[in-house]
């Protein structure tokens, strides 16, 4: 499907903020020239961009992270449902989920949502932790995800007045809403899933088809020979750009996770240089064991300020050297870095932006 044109698909990239994600079009340039249709993984999929793409472009996926946001979102991405179907089913549990009483509405999430938006994403919750999912069901988690906070002027988020790339925490949230007087918007919950759901494609019947795992790739057992994959195409979190930097604690509540606790996930080692080239050594070599002879592997990957005075590229070469299970570097092409991560109004940005981000193809020998 060469030249598939990007902007069809464009709502349902942005279905939710999420940092660190990379452009649509690098994958999508990948794939739409890849005959005849592969199996592709990304084992650090985070919002589903290698999935939306190799499932646009008719090749069968998998997708894994050890984040439930990511996996949530993904998983919506990949869902094949109408927005009419979508609309319904929040209708059906918006109006039969009981609510927990336990759950009464005090101090910050006062503040935070009103109170008939509250009740709602309560009757949400509450249904996502019971599982089992439709493809509907799939989508409109991945639509409240990406509604649920953002700036007020916009008229499209449900919360307060915060950012929606990442949620501050709640002590500073608190204190910006309560110095500026500004008060949740009592927005119909139903409404703008409705909005949202209609503005979205609806993946055609010459889409590829997908799956999705919530897991630490480090610890996934390899396929069957029968089933490894062609192609990798992914992004491992950078150094010094842990998970728990990224914010994602209120979209984890929205999936049931406890808000003091929301998940800090084992990942990649972050404590020192040493420990995140042999961690990702490891992922060379796990993903040796993911694929066919002769596969490739296209990675996203770059350093962020403040990491340390190193060469990213001599991290990849030294992690891919001890991993020595045949991958080779074939080419390295510089990334045009985007400020990604500036200061969102009011709010410092949890994380440091990229000081230099590479694409790189390897080759797994035969
Ligand atoms: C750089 S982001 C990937 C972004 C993705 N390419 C996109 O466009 O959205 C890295 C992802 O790796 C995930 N991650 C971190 N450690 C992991 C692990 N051990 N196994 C699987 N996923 C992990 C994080 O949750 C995060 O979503």
């Amino acid at each position: 499907m060469p030249g598939k044109p990007l902007k069809p698909y464009t709502p349902l990239d942005h279905l939710c903020p999420f940092f660190t994600r990379f452009p649509l079009s690098f994958p999508l340039n990948i794939l739409e020239n890849t005959y005849p249709p592969k199996r592709v993984f990304d084992p650090f999929c985070g919002c589903g961009t290698t999935l939306l793409a190799a499932s646009v472009t008719g090749h069968f996926v998998s997708g894994m992270d050890i984040h439930p946001v990511a996996c949530a979102v993904s998983r919506a991405k990949l869902a094949s449902a109408t927005a009419e179907e979508v609309i319904a089913k929040a209708e059906q549990i918006l109006e039969t989920t009981p609510v927990n009483t336990q759950n009464k509405q005090n101090g910050f999430w006062n503040l935070c949502f009103h109170s008939s938006v509250y009740e709602g994403l309560l009757r949400l919750r509450e249904r996502y932790l019971q599982g089992n999912l439709d493809q509907a069901e799939a989508r409109l988690y991945g639509i409240v995800l990406g509604i649920l906070h953002g700036p007020l002027q916009k008229g499209k988020y449900l919360s307060n007045d915060m950012p929606a790339t990442f949620a501050p925490p709640q002590d500073l949230l608190s204190a910006h809403w309560q110095a500026r007087g500004s008060k949740p918007p009592p927005y119909s919950l139903q409404r703008l899933i409705a909005e949202k759901a209609r503005q979205l494609p609806i993946l055609d019947a010459a889409s590829g088809s997908g799956v999705v795992q919530e897991n630490s790739f480090l610890r996934a057992e390899a396929p069957a020979a029968e089933n490894k994959f062609d192609l990798i195409i992914t992004s491992p979190p950078y150094y010094g750009l842990p998970n728990k930097n990224c914010g994602l604690w209120l979209r984890s509540w929205l999936l049931g996770d406890d808000e003091a606790s929301a998940s800090q996930s084992q990942e990649l080692h972050h404590q020192s240089l040493t420990d995140y080239i042999n961690d990702l050594g490891e992922v060379w070599k796990k993903a040796a064991s993911f694929c066919r002879p002769g596969a490739s592997l296209y990675l996203h990957f770059g350093k962020v300020h403040g990491s340390g005075a190193y060469s990213s590229l001599d991290v990849l070469h030294e992690s891919v050297k001890r991993a020595s299970t045949g991958w080779t570097v074939r080419s390295i092409d510089a990334v045009t870095t985007a400020a990604k991560f500036m200061a969102r109004r009011n709010f410092a940005s949890p994380s440091p932006p990229p000081e230099d981000e590479w694409r790189i193809q390897m080759l797994l020998n035969n």
